[in-house]
């Protein structure tokens, strides 16, 4: 049997597999926002990104790296194809952390050797040694993938997890890449690896899997019971395609169902140690900040954060549940977090009191993140009655979409109605170019107008493909939450905005995708796993070590 930490670790790839999400892109604020609150949350390791990407890429797990681990806090982990030139850049840009990992993954089905990596068995069967003994060289704690592992031929399988055991790995993940498992056979695949590989009581074996056909989270409960000790997930399941296992609903199954899983770990039926070290009353504002950073929103039933997973509209449900919670609730909104988003503070509230509400909301803003938060907290409540935490969510997680940015919103103003043409004036200010013009366009409502005009100024070939808009709290004076998303070269990036006027709300989340859009054509990323080593190694490290 594979090594076993008496629980489950949880390995949140939030900012690795989920930045892959179409549209999802983050800046470098952004993902130290999440970093840190993953780190609240309790996750064992952070996946913080590929660092041979690009500079971005490494001065992100770099800066996590260097903030948000600890000698008590995450893992900091990075991903690192199975090349000497990835795996050091991975080690540079981990540096600064006190607890470190190196992940570094191959692929090892036929299907990938033969078309994306155009390599034989044999090579990979040298590759896998040579390379986890090179990161081993840099740390100890090195994580090795066999990447469409649940495809793969199941000797050749076992041959290479041996391999790169004896090599020094200490975490094997068995990815099932392409979300092709079933339950059943996925638990089979960790009872086989067990069963087969000699020396696999030496490591950790952890599983990865996406939703392709929405079994991510059932295949990795079933390979919990055959001894997978660490599960691979991202926050609201996004990722790449249909997503990750989402950590959320992973870790509240085991939280909630923690009588049937007991056994597996060798403890009594009804013993009340947690499996997992999740600290589960952060799970709702985790969610809520990453679906407001990356712009992807949940779905309203969507298990354990859904806006619906905890309303009850049907009278029968809601007589039932005012009689006795248990009727219909398996489980109490307070474990989640979930407050009743109570009224907090208004417009006399003064700037200590907001700093105490963040606080205890677990936002610890630097003096000048504080002020700009007090300043737009001041303007909403001229206009806004109450202000509650989720609007104050709403205007911190805007705060850190803001660095990186060449566009700047300076006006926005529409006129519209039953007899008149939509009509909207914007000025926008290129940060770059340092100029600051003004443009009026006509449109066949007032956010398409807003659509036009910024598309005139800004200059940037896209593609409107998706807008939306909701209220973040109830009332006629609510923020209205706008998400859109535009195209650009077969691309998706996203942006997202609050405000009171949708129209503004609107116009700001514009400009926020077309500087995502902007940021990420000068960035050029890499993507990890749709580019052969052979080909791309074109940003060699400085030295070889
Ligand atoms: O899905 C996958 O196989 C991966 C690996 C890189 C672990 O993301
Ligand atoms: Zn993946």
């Amino acid at each position: 049997m594979s090594k076993d930490p008496g629980r489950v670790l949880i390995f949140d790839t939030t900012l690795r597999d989920g930045e892959q999400s179409p549209g999802a892109s983050l800046n470098l604020e952004e993902k130290l926002a999440i970093a840190h609150q993953l780190a609240r949350l309790g996750v064992d390791v952070i996946e913080a990104g590929f660092p041979f990407a690009s500079p971005g890429d490494f001065k992100a797990v770099n800066r996590i790296a260097e903030v948000v681990g600890g000698e008590n806090g995450p893992i900091i982990c990075g991903l690192a194809r199975a090349s000497k030139n990835d795996i050091k850049t991975c080690y540079e840009s981990l540096c600064p952390a006190p607890r470190k990992r190196i992940h570094t993954f191959i692929a090892t089905s036929d299907i990938h050797l033969k078309h994306k990596l155009k390599k034989t068995r044999k090579d990979v069967l040298s590759i896998v040694p040579e390379m986890v003994n090179y990161a081993k060289s840099f740390l100890d704690d090195v994580e090795f993938s066999c990447e469409d592992a649940s495809r793969s031929d199941p000797d050749f399988l076992y041959e290479i997890i041996e391999l790169a055991i004896s090599a020094g790995a200490t975490t094997i993940n068995i990815p099932d890449t392409v979300g092709f498992s079933t339950p059943n056979e996925f638990g089979e695949l960790i009872d086989n690896i067990n069963k087969n590989v000699s020396n696999i009581d030496e490591a950790v074996l952890s599983v990865h899997g996406h939703n392709d056909l929405g079994l991510a989270v059932a295949n990795f409960l079933e390979s919990v019971k055959y001894g997978a000790r660490q599960l691979e997930c991202t926050i609201n399941g996004i990722g790449e395609r249909a997503g990750n296992a989402s950590l959320e609903e992973l870790v509240m199954a085991l939280h909630v169902r923690r009588g049937f899983f007991n056994k597996f770990f060798g403890r009594n039926q009804d013993s009340p140690t947690p499996l997992t070290a999740i600290r589960t009353e952060e799970i709702t504002k985790t969610s809520r900040l990453v679906s407001n950073l990356t712009g992807m929103n949940v779905q309203p039933n969507k298990a354990i954060v859904g806006a619906n997973a905890f309303a009850h509209e049907s009278g029968i449900h809601q007589d039932g549940v005012l009689k006795n919670r248990l009727t219909y609730e398996i489980i109490d909104a307070k474990t989640i977090g979930l407050s009743d988003n109570k009224i907090s503070l208004g417009k006399l509230s003064g700037r200590s009191a907001v700093r105490a509400r963040l606080e205890e909301m677990g936002y610890d803003l630097s003096r000048e993140d504080l002020n700009e938060a007090f300043a737009r907290f001041k303007e909403l409540a001229d206009r806004k009655r109450e202000i509650t935490d989720r609007d104050l969510e709403a205007i911190v997680s805007e705060q850190v979409q803001l660095p990186e940015s060449k566009f700047q919103l300076k006006l926005v103003q529409v006129s519209c109605g039953n007899n008149s043409k939509p009509t909207a004036t914007v000025t926008l200010l290129d940060t770059e170019e340092l100029t600051e013009e003004t443009a009026v366009s006509l449109g066949t409502g007032p956010v398409d107008a807003v659509c036009e005009a910024l598309n005139s100024l800004a200059n940037v070939p896209n593609e409107l493909i998706e807008f939306s808009v909701k209220s973040v709290t109830e009332g006629i004076d609510a923020l209205g939450e706008v998400t859109i998303r535009i195209r650009n070269k077969g691309k998706i990036y996203s942006g997202h905005s609050a405000d009171t006027d949708v129209v503004v709300a609107a116009a700001n989340a514009y400009v926020n995708a077309l500087n995502r859009l902007v940021f990420s054509e000068k960035k050029n990323s890499l993507h990890p796993q749709f580019d052969g080593i052979n080909k791309s190694i074109r940003r060699s490290s400085k030295s070889n070590k």
